[in-house]
């Protein structure tokens, strides 16, 4: 069952049994009001409409003025009279109250339905979950030497694909998953050092954050600025000859310092972001 239709379910369910509270609160408020009433209208020791005396039922029995015993019946607990019509009817003042608390429970229900249906997250496609980009020998081609190693930016998934010149021999210098076995990586374009997006600078084949200047070479490794190390990437797969990138699980960057291929360690042409 979608996500979404099990909060949409879950705030109903709430809505409902807080309603019936409610309505369960207000009718055991209103038959002790009517039992009230009928008490004031015969209070104990007092005459009933036949005349009789009404005393409570465990009403001692007394010696008489004149010294005899006398002997008072005990009288029957007074069975407690079924409501009146009048009793039951509901007031004005009742009628707006329920209203108002039913307008406030829909309301209160389209509130929390809409609030969980926008923080619920989205698991059907997006930033944050597994994204399918293509087939991989069509992105080789684009993004690699026959491109002129251009990289591809992918909006749905927030990050750069770029060529990655490795061997899966090598031992790895930091956390790159699949990405010799894919020759490729994604690379998040958000900068590590204060999260402005990063372009990429076609001439001097860095990519190069407008902000404060922080520069990145094509395998996302640290060339220059503020920025504390290398971009942040994401696991990279090849399921049935299609590059498949896990934007749910971000690896922090290389550190400063780390360069793993001399044909793009320094800038092919002038920067677009000026040192
Ligand atoms: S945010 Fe990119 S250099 Fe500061």
């Amino acid at each position: 069952m979608n996500p979404g239709t099990i909060a949409l379910i879950l705030v109903a369910v709430s809505v409902v049994a807080w309603a019936l509270f409610m309505v369960n609160v207000t009718v055991r408020r209103q038959r002790k009001a009517a039992t009230g009433a009928a008490s004031r209208e015969h209070p104990v020791g007092t005459h009933d409409s036949k005349g009789a005396t009404v005393v409570p039922s465990t009403a001692a029995v007394g010696a008489g003025a004149g010294g005899g015993d006398v002997t008072v019946d005990t009288v029957p607990k007074e069975k407690l009279k079924p409501l009146t019509p009048e009793q039951l009817a509901v007031s004005r003042r009742q009628l707006l109250n329920r209203a108002w608390a039913a307008s406030f429970s829909a309301f209160l229900g389209f509130f929390g339905m809409a609030t969980l249906s926008f923080l619920w997250p989205k698991l059907t496609g997006g930033f944050g979950t597994r994204i399918t980009v293509g087939s991989h020998e069509d992105l080789l081609r684009q993004i690699g030497p026959e491109g002129n190693f251009q990289p591809l930016f992918v909006p749905e998934g927030r990050f750069w694909l770029t060529y990655y010149e490795g061997d899966p021999g090598d031992v790895p210098v930091y956390l790159a998953v699949g990405a010799a076995e894919a020759k490729m990586q994604a690379l998040y374009r958000k900068c590590v050092h204060l999260g402005c997006s990063v372009p990429h600078c076609g001439t001097s084949m860095l990519f190069e954050c407008p902000c404060h200047g922080s520069k990145y070479r094509l395998t996302g490794e640290y060339y220059g600025g503020p920025a504390p190390r290398g971009l942040d990437r994401f696991p990279i797969t090849i399921e049935d000859g299609m590059v498949v990138v896990d934007t749910g699980d971000t690896q922090e960057g290389p550190p400063r310092g780390v360069s793993t291929w001399d044909q793009f360690a320094e800038p092919k042409g002038p920067l677009c972001v000026p040192t």
